[in-house]
């Protein structure tokens, strides 16, 4: 009997090898890893870049291998969305989620949900708190020091003060409107808090005529510019916005108006770019979405394999001005 089976067994492994059925890598193909990534919403210019260069980056290591099987989802502003398509990452077993968070309240509710299914996570561009970090140690965050990007577009501004291009009433004051992105994001508080903190820094006094909400949006940016114009006309002599967007619109509402007044932005998007080339944006800062989008992936990646990471990942910013602008494009 024994000997029956052994002969079996040879006569398997001859066909096999002349069928062509055996096991090695090259015939069972690449193997699949399974990508998933959930975005705050796509209607976003920034995480429309980011997100582009997350998926390429991915596809483009695709190879004998391994083949990236990236799916990514809009959560269209809510969180509720969002929620139920990571509950769907985590039903079809995604192997690694990279997650940009609607809404930071719901970073615990998500951690104990992906610890659960032990799929390591990445978060991106918002920055859950140090405790919700803890609750597991297969996640990680990448993102940019928000508190730069402010002092930089200060730095644009005081530049601009004391070449005399922005005190238009004499008074020795700089008189600003700020407009503001999402509340629940960490970059509108500190670029909002360290841009100004530069200025005064530099000895240069402030008032502030105007701070709103344009939650980062090109749109609202127009209209709270337009406003703040209503209200206070020429005394208006900067605007700072959180972001490019939101910069791009108060320059359209400055020049429906009739003014042309200094706008910086954040996040050196391709039309802030044009518009620096234009003369219209005085500067902004580069808020690196091709460096972001490679360290979230390796990191992503690295979780994978089983190492072990540290809580928090930074890409540095870069102040971008009509002197360096070119080498942003
Ligand atoms: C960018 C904004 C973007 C936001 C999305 C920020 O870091 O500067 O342009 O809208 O992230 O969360
Ligand atoms: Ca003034």
């Amino acid at each position: 009997m024994k000997k029956l089976l052994v002969l079996f067994a040879l006569i398997a492994l001859v066909l096999g090898s002349f069928t062509g059925c055996s096991s090695t890598p090259e015939e069972t193909g690449p193997k699949t890893v399974k990508v998933g990534i959930a975005i705050y919403k796509f209607d976003d210019t920034f995480m429309t870049n980011y997100r582009t260069e997350m998926e390429a980056y991915l596809t483009g290591m695709n190879s004998d291998e391994v083949t990236y099987e990236v799916s990514i989802t809009d959560g269209k502003n809510d969180q509720a969305t969002q929620t139920e398509q990571i509950d769907n990452f985590i039903a079809q077993a995604y192997d690694v989620l990279i997650v940009n968070l609607v809404d930071l309240t719901a970073a615990s509710t998500i951690i104990e949900k992906v610890k659960a299914a032990d799929i390591p996570t990445v978060f991106i561009n918002r920055q859950p708190s140090a405790d919700d970090m803890k609750l597991w140690d297969k996640i990680t965050y990448v993102g940019a020091k928000a508190e730069d990007s402010g002092t930089y577009q200060g730095e644009i501004a005081v530049d601009l003060w004391n070449a005399g291009g922005v005190d238009k009433n004499g008074d020795g004051v700089m008189q600003y409107v700020m407009l503001m992105g999402q509340e629940i994001h960490q970059d509108a508080a500190l670029r909002t808090e360290y841009s100004i903190k530069k200025v005064e820094a530099e000895g240069i006094k402030v008032e502030k005529l105007f701070e709103e909400r344009g939650n980062w949006d090109r749109v609202l940016g127009q209209e709270k510019t337009a406003a703040a114009i209503a209200q206070f006309g020429d005394k208006i002599e900067v605007v700072f916005g959180n972001n490019d967007d939101m910069a791009l619109g108060a320059i359209e509402a400055l020049k429906a108006a009739g003014m042309v007044v200094p706008v910086i932005g954040v996040d050196a998007t391709a039309p802030a770019l044009d518009a620096i080339a234009a003369g219209d944006l005085s500067g902004t800062v580069l808020n690196d979405s091709v460096g972001q989008a490679h360290t979230s992936v390796d990191k992503a990646l690295a979780l994978l394999a089983g190492e072990t990471l540290e809580k928090e990942y930074w890409v540095p910013y870069v102040k971008v001005t009509p002197e360096n602008y070119k080498d942003f494009q």
